[in-house]
């Protein structure tokens, strides 16, 4: 396994690997979520290219860009077992030099949900991953479900821009008690941590109720919101139903239908979702 810190290193070595590349774009502090789409990647390309870049373009003023947990040395060592070939780590000055003026938006969809609370996010996100796209020229790139709404902007980016390339997306990798795995988790406090669970809970009430046979969200919202309130350190940012491909709101859950929440427990914004009637 090899590291290339400098973009022009890294663009050097795309060139000698035309049509060989998998990507696996991440901010580092790697588990086994990232671990899984590192697996997928192998699977899909002779060679595989992990980014780890915390990028600042992506993070509010009043977010946790200063306390994004980092640790290249451990990365490091994840990556080599999961068979990465290439760990990518530029520095922002590197990305984002002296003078830097472009950013990519990619409208309607970025609106909503996470967007509406993080004005600004998705626009530092489509940026940053378009310029790997360029910078890395891989054949497919494999995102987690986890950010499901991250993933749909990116396949909407990708589509209307015409990027030739495959976008995969894997399920959400979770710890025994149904927390989704994330590299915020580590910022929690042992009550924080037993409070974050409530995002799970929620989610599987929203599924009893769904196999039980609801399918007005009015009561499927209802039900999955008790796990929520019932819960003193965790404050609503959003529990929404909606259309897993177009994110328009539904009242009814008579097909797929995604749930999408987002919860602060203390500082620590953290996310989740699933997919009723999909088993
Ligand atoms: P990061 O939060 O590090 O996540 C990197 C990738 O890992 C994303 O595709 C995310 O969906 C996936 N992932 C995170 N937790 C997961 C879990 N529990 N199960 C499965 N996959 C999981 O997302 C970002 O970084 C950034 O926004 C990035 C795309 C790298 C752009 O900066």
């Amino acid at each position: 396994m090899i590291l290339i810190e400098t973009v022009a290193g890294m663009q050097q070595f795309a060139r000698e690997h035309p049509g060989e590349i998998a990507l696996v774009p991440t901010m580092g502090y790697l588990h086994q979520g990232h671990v899984s789409l590192m697996r997928e990647a192998k699977k899909r390309a002779p060679l595989v290219v992990l980014s780890i870049f915390v990028n600042p373009t992506q993070f509010g003023v009043n977010e946790d860009l200063e306390n994004y947990p980092q640790d290249l040395a451990r990365d490091t060592r994840v990556a080599q077992e999961a068979g990465v070939d290439v760990i990518f780590a530029p520095t922002p000055l590197d990305m984002y030099p002296p003078g830097y003026q472009s950013y990519l938006e990619v409208e309607g969809i970025t609106r909503e949900l996470c967007g509406a609370s993080r004005p600004g996010h998705f626009r530092g996100v489509t940026t940053v991953v378009a310029k790997l796209f360029n910078i890395v020229a891989p054949k497919c790139a494999v995102f987690g479900m986890k950010d499901f709404q991250q993933l749909a902007v990116i396949r909407r980016m990708v589509q209307d821009l015409n990027m030739d390339l495959e976008i995969v997306g894997m399920p959400i990798v979770r710890e025994p008690d149904g927390l989704a795995l994330s590299s915020r988790n580590s910022n929690l406090d042992p009550a924080g941590r037993a409070s974050a669970l409530c995002l799970s809970r929620a989610l599987a009430a929203a599924k009893d109720a769904f196999r039980g046979g609801e399918r007005s969200v009015y009561e499927l919202r209802r039900r999955s919101l008790a796990s929520i309130q019932g819960e003193s350190l965790a404050e609503l940012d959003y529990l929404e139903f909606r259309d897993p491909e177009t994110l328009v709101p539904l009242q009814q859950a008579d097909g797929r239908t995604l749930l999408a929440l987002a919860v602060r427990i203390g500082a620590v914004r953290l996310i989740d979702n699933c997919i009723l009637g999909e088993e």
